[in-house]
């Protein structure tokens, strides 16, 4: 049986996730967060005290990796790291954990496992050029650097997380750098994809956005 995909790829806090995920509810598709998956990686280099930029540290971090994901929580090593996953010292290290050749193969090959048998919308930086070049909807989702920062710093402060504005603005700058310069499946807008700026969207006007596209394009297909 044929499965649907969306793909959402854009920089650091953009909306994504928040518009996956509500996309998934409507059509009742399953969501993938795939840059929890690099952020976990991450999380465990920085537990065995590793430098995130060396390959070699990269490639023996990745020998004993044990990640689960359950519906939208995460584990490492059997403890959900879900919320952990976010702080601050994840993301100043994830672009670096995550640029090599090894650890990208290695989830791509998870998240289009996990798309052979769903319908599916998965969020990321390479999704709609690397990991489902096929899918039924590429979205690229942009907003300006004070929308993404002013959102995140509010996102955090929430949670409850201790952060300055400042260092979340430096955060998004230097990752949006780092991601879309690399040398493995850099960051950048696949010429099929659809480009939706989000600075002065609501949650709901993205979310509806994207399900009346898919149903366009799916449609097309039909
Ligand atoms: O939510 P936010 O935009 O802050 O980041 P994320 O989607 O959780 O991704 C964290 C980092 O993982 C990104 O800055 C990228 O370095 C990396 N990533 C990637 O390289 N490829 C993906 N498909 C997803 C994330
Ligand atoms: O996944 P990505 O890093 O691209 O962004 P996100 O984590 O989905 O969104 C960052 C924050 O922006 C969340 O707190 C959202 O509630 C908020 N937001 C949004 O996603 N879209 C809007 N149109 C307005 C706010």
């Amino acid at each position: 049986m044929k499965h649907y995909s969306i793909a959402i790829d854009g920089p650091a806090a953009s909306g994504k996730s928040t518009a996956g995920k509500g996309v998934s509810k409507v059509l009742n598709f399953t969501y993938l967060d795939t840059g929890s998956m690099y952020r976990c990686f991450t999380l465990h280099m920085l537990n065995k005290n590793m430098d995130c930029s060396s390959l070699s540290d990269a490639e023996e971090a990745l020998k004993d990796f044990n990640m689960d994901l359950k519906g939208e929580k995460i584990f490492l090593d059997g403890t959900d790291v879900s919320e952990r996953i976010r702080e601050m010292d994840v993301s100043s290290n994830v672009s670096e954990a995550c640029k090599h050749k090894a650890v990208r193969e290695k989830m791509v090959k998870i998240q289009q496992e996990f798309a052979k048998d769903h319908d599916v919308v998965m969020d990321g930086r390479d999704i709609s050029t690397v990991v489902l070049p096929d899918a039924t909807l590429k979205i690229y989702q942009v907003a300006s650097v004070k929308a993404r920062a002013t959102r995140r710093y509010e996102e955090m402060r929430n949670k409850g997380i201790e952060v300055s504005y400042e260092d979340i603005v430096k955060d998004i700058e230097n990752r949006d750098r780092i991601d879309s310069t690399r040398e493995n499946s850099p960051l950048t807008r696949s010429e099929d994809a659809i480009l939706l700026d989000t600075s002065e969207m609501t949650i709901d006007d993205v979310i509806n956005m994207i399900v009346s596209l898919f149903k366009m394009k799916a449609g097309e297909n039909e």
